[in-house]
């Protein structure tokens, strides 16, 4: 039988923790999700904005889970009606500690240390945006050139990061991890976990400036993933961002190799010819001195611009760039960040675009341009449905109004607005592009849905927090999506 992941003890002496059972028996992995949680696997009662974790330990100790949690909580529970009789486990695989990522942290930093020498390539992925897009084309990627461990989801902080690598097999062959942050000083302390061997940054662009000062601030906290990095590491770099050098300083005074990419004439790797289309691109690079022709199957020039930095990877990784360039021609976007549904009516195709899972400037800029590439001989209308970018404190309404720009370079023929900020960027573009605004995506349904009509393609995008994603399934029930 193969090692087990992680063993009752291994993790009672790195938590410091307390334990009912056997130290030798296995835990297979961890979850915080006690409705998908394994047999056999520790449950992580994660104290969420909306829900609490610890709510659901009986339900995850009903599915013979073993389960880090709180001390206080532990006993709370076990008093409360919900916990009884009924609800105890049937094996005792309980572990306990005061705080659950806490123990999560030190728990992966032993494991770590226990199984370094024969650790994977470890890659982490930063940026303001492309994160989640790029750490699945590393796995989509490096999938031909051996075992790949990628973080779930969006998993990128102070306990997604914690739960990749608790959950990473020891003999896997390439580790990739979102690194994410809100605050200054949440990067060093998870790169610190990750200790990667390659570091990319997608961008940086301004998002979250409600929390930072400004956007120089934001790349000093992105160029955090560096401090992680092992001896001779590698930083993977976008060459066109404005912030390169300043996040270039900080990786060569880390000590590590700076990798660049890009259009840059300077880019190590770099794009020297490449199509853009409505359904992908095609590619030709130099990729550290290898010239490659490649396709990649989701559209725009920001999908592009990350398979630079996930080539650049793979390279450095020692993996077959050959094939994983090949690999990138199955890329998809992934839900709800450009995922597309086409449905034929009686009166032509129409074409809406799921982009409902966050926005920021830079990712709204490049949502519009792909919006843009579509031929007008496929579809004569183009739409967007924009809702607010949240976060963006009092720099808000400007930075929603600049976006004017990026409607009319791609021709959008008509815009659809919700939210307070979304406001000034209905107002600036010109009249005969006005669909309609509403301050909620609620109040802008029954419109959008009587105005949109066969032959369209509707983009539909805003922060998570503006709720965009009912839009997109009213659109789809609107035209009967099967
Ligand atoms: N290099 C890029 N530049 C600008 N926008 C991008 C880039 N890469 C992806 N995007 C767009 O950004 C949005 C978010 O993508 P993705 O989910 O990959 O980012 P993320 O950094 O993981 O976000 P989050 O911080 O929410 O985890 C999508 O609309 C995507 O198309
Ligand atoms: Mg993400």
């Amino acid at each position: 039988m193969a090692d087990p992941l992680w063993t009752l003890g291994e993790v009672v002496s790195a938590t410091d923790g307390r334990c009912e059972g056997d130290p030798a028996a296995p835990i297979a992995g961890f979850s915080i999700d006690s409705r998908a949680i394994e047999p056999g696997e520790g449950f992580i009662a994660i104290r969420g904005p909306n829900r609490d974790g610890h709510d659901f330990v009986p339900k995850a100790l009903e599915a013979d889970a073993a389960a880090p949690w709180s001390r206080r909580r532990f006993r709370r529970t076990l008093q409360s009606r919900r916990a009884t009789p009924m609800h105890q486990p049937s094996s005792t695989r309980r572990v306990w500690s005061g705080c659950a990522t806490r123990s999560m942290r030190s728990t992966i930093s032993a494991g770590r240390a226990a199984t370094a020498p024969t650790m994977a390539v470890v890659i982490a992925v930063t940026g303001s945006a492309g994160k989640t897009g790029t750490k699945e084309a590393l796995r989509v990627a490096l999938q031909p050139s051996g075992s790949v461990h990628a973080s779930a989801k969006s998993f990128n902080n102070h306990w997604g990061v914690p739960l990749t690598l608790a959950n990473m097999p020891r003999d896997i062959d390439y580790g990739v991890f979102e690194v994410g942050m809100n605050h200054a000083g949440e990067i060093a302390a998870l790169t610190r976990l990750v200790r990667p061997h390659i570091a990319i940054v997608t961008t940086v662009a301004p998002v979250h400036l409600g929390f930072f000062a400004s956007v120089e601030e934001i790349a000093d906290a992105k160029a955090e993933i560096f401090e992680g990095l092992v001896p001779g590491g590698s930083a993977v770099i976008n060459r066109d961002n404005p912030h390169f050098e300043r996040l270039a300083a900080v990786a060569r005074s880390e000590g590590a190799e700076v990798v660049s990419f890009g259009e840059h004439e300077q880019s190590k790797v770099r794009v020297m010819h490449c199509d853009l289309g409505p359904d992908g691109s095609t590619v030709t690079s130099d990729i550290l001195g290898e010239t490659l022709t490649y396709r990649v199957g989701a559209p725009g020039r920001h999908v592009v611009q990350n398979t630079l930095g996930v080539l650049a990877a793979v390279k450095l990784a020692g993996a077959d760039l050959k094939a994983a360039a090949d690999a990138l021609g199955a890329l998809q976007p992934p839900a709800g960040r450009g995922q597309r549904f086409v449905i034929a009516t009686e009166r032509g195709p129409v074409c809406i675009v799921d982009e409902s899972y966050n926005a920021n400037p830079a990712s709204m800029r490049a949502a519009l341009a792909t919006l843009g590439l579509t031929p007008r001989s496929e579809y004569k209308r183009r739409v967007a449905v924009l809702g607010d970018m949240l976060e963006l404190g009092t720099e808000g309404p400007r930075l929603h109004k600049e976006l004017a720009e990026a409607v009319d370079a791609a021709g959008i023929d008509v815009v659809f607005a919700s939210g307070t900020d979304m406001a000034s960027l209905f107002e600036a573009v010109p009249k005969e592009r006005r669909g309609a605004y509403a301050k909620t995506s609620e109040e802008l349904a029954p419109v959008l849905l009587s105005s949109v009509q066969p032959g369209d393609i509707v983009m539909v995008k805003g922060s998570l927090g503006s709720r965009m994603a009912p839009l997109v399934e009213g659109l789809k029930r609107e035209f009967e999506y099967r």
